[in-house]
């Protein structure tokens, strides 16, 4: 008896599993999974040049002007052309700020750390697009904000 569930069991699942199969239509479209979908256009890039805000400290700022072509290797790093300490003064460019000198002992040393070296690890630009999933991030203000408005007894402890 208890096989007899079990199988019945089975069969339903599969036969659910691949009835939806055919249905779901994932981020990449409709496009059969043997098939290469057509690559969109490039999206336009955000080069206003105004710093945004952070989502929490500990972001990495987004960047705020165009980096095409802008070298990184070995013997180059264009970014550094402006950010690095002593090129701020000339560039107006906001210095890297004291992690990016910290080695993974936290001692500060004399230019960039090499684990700070390339910046496009963490640093992004950002494009015009329609996110493909929407987004449900609150920062802390809002989530304070939330729970202010909420009975004392609810209320999160910061
Ligand atoms: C020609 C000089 C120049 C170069 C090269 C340059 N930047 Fe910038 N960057 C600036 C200036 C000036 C700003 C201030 C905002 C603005 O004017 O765009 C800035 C802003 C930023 C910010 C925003 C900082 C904040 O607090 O919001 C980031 C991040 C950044 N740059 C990263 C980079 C990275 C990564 C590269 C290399 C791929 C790079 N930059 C190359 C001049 C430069
Ligand atoms: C491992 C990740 C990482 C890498 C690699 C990295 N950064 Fe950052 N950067 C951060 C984070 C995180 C912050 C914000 C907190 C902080 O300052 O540590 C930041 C902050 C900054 C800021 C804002 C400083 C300020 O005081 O407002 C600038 C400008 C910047 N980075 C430029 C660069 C440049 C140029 C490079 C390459 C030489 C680089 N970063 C490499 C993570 C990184």
């Amino acid at each position: 008896m208890k096989r007899l569930m079990l199988i019945a069991v089975l069969t339903l699942l599969a036969s659910g599993s691949l009835g939806l199969a055919a249905d779901v239509v994932g981020i990449r479209g409709a496009t059969p999974l043997d098939r290469e979908p057509r690559a969109p256009a490039l999206p336009r890039e955000v080069t206003d040049d105004r710093r945004q805000m952070r989502n929490y400290p500990e972001q990495p700022p987004v960047i705020p002007h165009s980096i095409r072509d802008y070298q990184i290797d070995l013997n180059s790093n264009k970014c550094l052309s402006c950010h690095a300490r002593g090129r701020t003064g000339e560039s107006q460019a906001p210095m890297i700020s004291i992690t990016h000198f910290m080695d993974r002992d936290d001692q500060v040393l004399a230019s960039v750390t090499p684990r700070r070296y390339f910046c496009t690890q963490c640093h992004v630009q950002q494009t015009v697009v329609q996110p493909p999933v929407p987004n449900t991030f609150k920062d802390i203000d809002e989530v304070m904000a939330e729970s202010r408005a909420k009975p004392p007894s609810q209320q999160r402890r910061p």
